[in-house]
């Protein structure tokens, strides 16, 4: 079985078991709020947990001490394949914000697809006004390249008409990321 192991944390597959996990951030308004989707309800989560463990993008992030299940992270590669670039992503449950898990577990991640995926570039998108999100990933040492204005949209407004959003564009090759990791292992001696 498919499993990565940071300090505090395990990575590993979904179950279908996984749903009520799952339940407690995605039902949450706040939670989904810049994601491409609304709220889950509890069937929902029962359907998606299902679906999550038979694909491969989708990481369940545990705590060691009790293997409570308390987020997840996304990895996908994208298209062409040859570019080898992999898009990563990640949601958390609120109660367990504040504490370095998303941060330790995109960073076991981001570790795995240069060491093991051979991957070249990764990437992340995040909206301008998630500050938690792109903090989180300029802690990875990944680099701002792009703000695209109004770009895209998930959401409607009460009338239908479209929520416009700008992106921020992320990324880290795996040059820079070595050289940083490196620096990280030499400074610990
Ligand atoms: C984005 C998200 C995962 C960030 O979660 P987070 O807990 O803030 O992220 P981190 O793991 O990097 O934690 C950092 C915080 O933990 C603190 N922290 C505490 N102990 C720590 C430790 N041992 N190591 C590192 N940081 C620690 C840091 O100081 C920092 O606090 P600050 O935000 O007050 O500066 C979370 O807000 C989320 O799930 N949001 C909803 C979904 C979403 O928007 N996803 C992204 C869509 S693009």
């Amino acid at each position: 079985m498919r499993i990565l192991e940071s300090d505090r944390l395990i990575l590993r597959k979904f179950t279908g078991d996984d749903w009520q996990n799952l339940y407690e951030y995605l039902s949450n308004e706040a939670v989904v709020r810049y994601e491409p989707y609304p709220a889950f309800t509890e069937e929902e989560c029962r359907r998606e947990a299902e679906r999550r463990s038979e694909q491969d993008a989708f990481w369940a992030v545990c705590l060691k001490e009790n293997n409570k299940l308390i987020g997840n992270v996304y990895l996908q590669q994208q298209e062409p394949k040859e570019f080898l670039t992999w898009e990563i992503g990640y949601v958390f449950n609120p109660a367990y914000y504040g504490k370095g898990y998303a941060a330790e577990s995109c960073r076991k991640m981001v570790e795995y697809a240069f060491e093991q995926l051979n991957a070249r570039r990764i990437v992340a998108m995040c909206n301008p006004e998630n500050a938690a999100s792109w903090k989180l990933l300029e802690r990875l040492k990944m680099r701002r390249e792009g703000h695209l204005r109004k770009n895209i949209y998930f959401k409607r407004d009460r009338h239908g008409n479209p929520i416009w959003a700008d992106t921020y564009e992320y990324a880290i090759l795996a040059e820079e990321w070595f050289e940083h990791d490196y620096i990280l292992r030499t400074s610990k001696g």
